[in-house]
């Protein structure tokens, strides 16, 4: 089997976080949610994987992921001009794909669950595609599946009144059958080409779908709050290490994950689960966690940050309590002096203070 990770939109739900690259790129516990897509799609014993780019700083998509070398597979990049849908960018890969049976993954769905199994279960299947579904509470977000007896009786996108809460997750293995049904799919109220347009024109003209049901943690990240949400269940399940160093008096409670050269100073207080990346300095006194992930090279002094992404090369030196929040890269906080006050704020940033 072949895979096939989409890279591309414009992410305008994450802005201002997207204003300067992909959202997938956008670390959770240091990592770009994209990575675990990758590492998803190695479980199931995929090496050759195509990454649909496209929309701004694609380029950095390619900077980061290489040739795929350091992470033990092969990319192909494909550049999407304009997102029409993710029937659309599926169908872009028709070449790569080479006439085999291929999983897709959206490069914003993170999931928990190992999913060699049913990967292999497809690849010796008859089905002509099969689905994850999981049960959410805003069903008319995602695309949904009737499902009965063990059958899909249908598929639709963000119905209004949906009539099961199994949402198709973004994680489709496919068989090359897809690419002639893509041919005729119309593009929908949002003007996109839909793949669950694309999987109900499958079953209508008589195919197989199968699906599995996950019940293990999976997030579509649309939203800050998804982002925060997903970063905290991957710190849940990390191990504690330390390649840092640490003053006297430090307290470092649960599982805490600490990079190499970075400088813990006295007095601070670390409540896992959480990740400092490498080279970061903590002030005296500075209280970090739960749940949060701080990115290389980040300083940070006084302050208390639970709940939160604080990414790379930031510094944060006053005393300030920061909660559900992320933090973008290069970004500083310091306490004003005399009165004086200057704000830079990107366009669209929302602060409450
Ligand atoms: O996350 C699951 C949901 O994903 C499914 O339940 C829906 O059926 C499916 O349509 C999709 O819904 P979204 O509205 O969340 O899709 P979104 O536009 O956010 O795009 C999903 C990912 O695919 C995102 O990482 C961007 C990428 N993409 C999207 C489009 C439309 C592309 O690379 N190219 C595109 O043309």
């Amino acid at each position: 089997m072949k895979g096939i990770i989409l890279h591309g939109g414009h992410g305008t739900r994450l802005r201002p976080l997207t204003h300067t690259g992909p959202k997938q790129l956008l670390p959770i516990a240091n990592k770009p949610m994209s990575q675990y897509c990758v590492e998803s799609i190695k479980n199931v014993g995929i090496d050759e994987i195509a990454i649909i780019i496209g929309g701004i700083g694609a380029d950095k998509v390619k900077e980061y992921y290489g040739t795929g070398e350091d992470f033990g597979v092969k990319f192909t990049y494909i550049s999407q001009d304009y997102p029409k849908g993710i029937a659309h960018a599926i169908q872009l890969c028709e070449d790569f794909v080479d006439n085999k049976k291929f999983l897709v993954f959206l490069g914003d769905n993170i999931i928990q669950k190992n999913i060699e199994q049913i990967g292999k279960k497809f690849e010796y299947s008859d089905a002509d595609a099969s689905i994850l579904l999981c049960e959410v509470d805003n069903p008319s977000r995602f695309g949904i599946a009737d499902v009965k007896d063990g059958q899909i009786l249908k598929i639709m996108e963000k119905p209004k009144e949906p009539p099961t809460n199994l949402a198709v997750t973004g994680i489709y293995f496919l068989t090359p059958k897809i690419f002639e049904i893509i041919k005729r799919v119309k593009p929908s109220w949002r003007n996109e080409l839909e793949i669950t347009d694309a999987l109900q024109m499958l079953l209508e003209e008589g195919n197989k779908i199968t699906y599995d049901i996950i019940t293990d943690y999976w997030k579509d990240t649309g939203t800050p709050e998804d982002i925060i949400n997903a970063n905290k269940e991957i710190l849940k399940n990390m191990k504690s290490s330390n390649k840092g160093k640490k003053e006297e008096n430090v307290s470092i409670n649960g599982n805490v994950i600490i990079g190499s050269g970075t400088i813990i100073k006295k007095n601070c207080q670390i409540i896992g689960p959480v990740i400092i990346g490498n080279n970061c300095i903590l002030e005296e006194n500075a209280s970090i966690g739960p749940n949060a992930s701080i990115g290389n090279n980040t300083k940070i002094a006084k302050s208390h940050i639970a709940d939160s992404i604080i990414m790379e090369n930031c510094e944060i030196m006053t005393d300030i309590k920061i909660k559900n929040s992320i933090i973008s890269a290069n970004s500083k906080i310091f306490q004003a002096e005399n009165e004086e006050k200057i704000l830079l704020l990107g366009e669209g940033t929302n602060i409450k203070i």
